[in-house]
């Protein structure tokens, strides 16, 4: 007797296993999320080694380098200075202020390519919460829309071709979307962070950021989701839909690829996940540790995304990625 099948039979060559490969990652999956400072020059960031803190000057050049690689967007984080930080979180619609800044910069200098923006308080707020807390810390819902609404004009205002909210107020898409279509502003994309967890992987973005102090010992379990639940996910990126989103968000990546499967599944919606700081940390410490080949894990992880339905992935490892695809196809 002989096995009827014989799978190893297409993965004894590297040419049949190209023949049947049913994903492929190219640089035009990725985009990458970037820090940017008021200060000169770049700072590094300890807990997410190879990632920096970028002045607009740097940003540019790192701009031209996702362009020239085939990335098509950057997704713009500013670190905003404690004394800019206040309760009402006014300076997340200065005009002027960090974000606006940077979206210009790029518009201006390269402007084929993709700008998107973080629409969220936390980098405003002196305490660190995505919103407006009433006197027991609650984040209250339609007070930090009307809010994220002025923000995400002033960001459309300055140029930016994406905005991406990914505070999880109940909401929030669709009075983006009114005020954006009011305003004549109908090609400004929307990607909804849609089922956003409230995750202990972000740890090292709070660094970055400078926000993990504010936000001490306090959690976000009050407008993030539940790690534990999965048909809500689903309840939470209709209703993105409904109120006017073009693309939708999992995040974070790897612990929900399930979620993600199930969203694209469901929806068939441009459907994207962000591999976030703790995902790269973790693979970065183990790196340097020696303990795992950091070039093999991060393509495996970016692959992983791709079989699991996502159309791209917000990466750290984007440029790094990019141009080993460059390198090796
Ligand atoms: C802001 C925001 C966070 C991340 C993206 N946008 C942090 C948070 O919600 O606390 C995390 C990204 C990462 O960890 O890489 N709302």
């Amino acid at each position: 007797m002989f096995p009827a099948n014989r799978p190893r039979r297409l993965r004894r060559d590297a040419f049949s296993r190209a023949m049947v490969r049913e994903h492929r990652l190219s640089p035009a999956d990725f985009i990458l999320p970037v820090f940017v400072h008021d200060i000169p020059g770049r700072a590094p960031i300890p807990s997410m080694p190879g990632v920096e803190r970028l002045s607009i000057d740097e940003l540019l050049k790192v701009g031209e380098q996702a362009l020239e690689l085939g990335v098509p967007a950057l997704d713009i984080f500013p670190v905003i200075h404690p004394a800019a930080k206040s309760l009402d979180a006014a300076e997340a619609f200065n005009p002027e202020g960090l974000a606006q800044r940077a979206v210009r910069a790029l518009k201006a200098r390269l402007p084929e390519l993709g700008v998107m923006t973080d629409v969220a308080l936390d980098p405003y707020t002196v305490h660190g919460q995505d919103g407006i807390i009433d006197e027991h810390g609650y984040v209250q819902n339609d007070i930090t829309t009307e809010i994220l609404v002025k923000q995400s004009l002033s960001h459309a205002e300055a140029g930016v071709d994406i905005v991406s909210p990914s505070d999880m107020m109940d909401g929030r898409v669709g009075a983006i979307r009114n005020a954006l279509e009011a305003a004549g502003h109908i090609h400004t994309r929307i990607m909804a962070y849609s089922a956003k967890y409230a995750s202990a992987f972000y740890g090292p973005f709070r660094d970055a950021l400078g926000s993990a102090g504010n936000l001490g010992k306090s959690d976000k379990f009050n407008y993030q989701m539940d790690p534990a639940n999965g048909d809500e996910a689903l309840r939470e990126v209709a209703l993105d839909i409904a109120e006017g989103a073009d693309m939708v968000m999992v995040k974070p990546g790897l612990p929900y690829l399930d979620v993600l499967w199930r969203v694209k599944q469901e929806f068939r919606m441009p459907t994207f996940a962000y591999q976030v700081s703790g995902e790269y940390a973790m693979i970065k410490a183990a790196a340097q540790n020696g303990w795992l080949d950091h070039d093999k894990v991060m393509m495996e992880s970016l692959i992983a995304f791709k079989r699991a339905g996502a159309d791209g992935v917000l990466t750290y490892f984007a440029l790094d990625a990019a141009r080993l695809l460059r390198q090796h196809g």
